[in-house]
């Protein structure tokens, strides 16, 4: 059972309560959100993956963090680890989307560089809308030839991909209830160029010990990101906060 320690409360936290207390705000822009889960000892993956890591309570918000987004963001490193082949969101969630007004699916976009990834793939093949790849100019154009055939292929930079690009291009397509699942890298960039307007992190009650990453990598941002804690979970000794950036 999920309860709430901020604000605290002793009732039970259940469906109708996670979408209300993770509903993105108004806004006109691009409300950049990330999930991640992590180990007590930081670890955010274990056995190179992050599935290890969470219990049924970082499951149930990471199931509502995507019924409430209109497109889910991910690094291709990400991709590449976990695969992300199929629908994102269940039954239940396409038509809880469509009697709320949200396309019955939610877009989905994956940041490359090097545009290393399957157009076979499950990725590709099996994803129930064209996918959206965020790359750069410079990226190699026989493996752009070929993702073209089974996603939109959108250009954010000339050798890097550019998070202000990215989300120039999110904004042109009205999605604008961004959900970033991560990977470290990813993150990272969004941390550099101060665009994370929410991070959702559930803490696991576990020590994962070995040498996987942080949540995020990469250069240090110019100025840490200073964030308020929004509100805080728990189940079974896991925790769910929500920080917002602060300013
Ligand atoms: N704990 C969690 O909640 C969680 C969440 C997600 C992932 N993970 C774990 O994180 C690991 C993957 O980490 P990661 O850092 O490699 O993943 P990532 O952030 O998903 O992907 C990194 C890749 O994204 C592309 N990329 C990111 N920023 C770019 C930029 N500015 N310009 C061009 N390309 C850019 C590059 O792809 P190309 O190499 O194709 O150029 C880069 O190699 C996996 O083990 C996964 O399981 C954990």
């Amino acid at each position: 059972m999920i309860t709430s320690l901020i604000p605290a409360s002793p009732e039970e936290v259940d469906d109708d309560a996670l979408h209300r207390l993770y509903a993105y705000p108004a806004s006109d822009r691009p409300f950049v959100r990330f999930n991640f889960v992590a180990a007590a000892d930081g670890a955010a993956t274990s056995g190179g993956l992050s599935a290890g890591l969470g219990n049924d309570g970082d499951k149930r918000i990471f199931a509502v963090l995507r019924r409430l987004a209109d497109v889910v963001l991910v690094g291709a490193g990400t991709i590449r680890a976990e695969g992300y082949g199929g629908s994102l969101v269940d039954d239940d969630a396409r038509s809880w989307r469509a009697e709320h007004g949200l396309a019955e699916h939610p877009a989905v976009a994956v940041v490359s560089g090097s545009l290393n990834l399957d157009p076979a793939g499950s990725f590709f093949s099996g994803a129930p809308v064209r996918p959206l790849v965020l790359t750069s100019a410079s990226a190699p154009a026989d493996r752009r030839a070929a993702l073209e055939d089974v996603a939109d292929v959108v250009d954010c930079g000339e050798d890097t991909v550019g998070v202000p690009a990215v989300l120039a291009e999110l904004r042109r397509r009205s999605l604008l209830r961004v959900l970033c699942e991560g990977g470290p890298a990813v993150l990272g960039d969004f941390t550099r160029s101060d665009a994370v307007d929410e991070l959702c992190l559930s803490i696991s009650a576990l020590l994962a010990g070995g040498d996987g990453p942080r949540i995020t990598v990469g250069d240090s941002p110019e100025h840490a990101v200073a964030l308020t804690l929004a509100s805080l979970l728990t189940e079974d000794s896991a925790l769910y906060a929500r920080y917002r950036r602060a300013s």
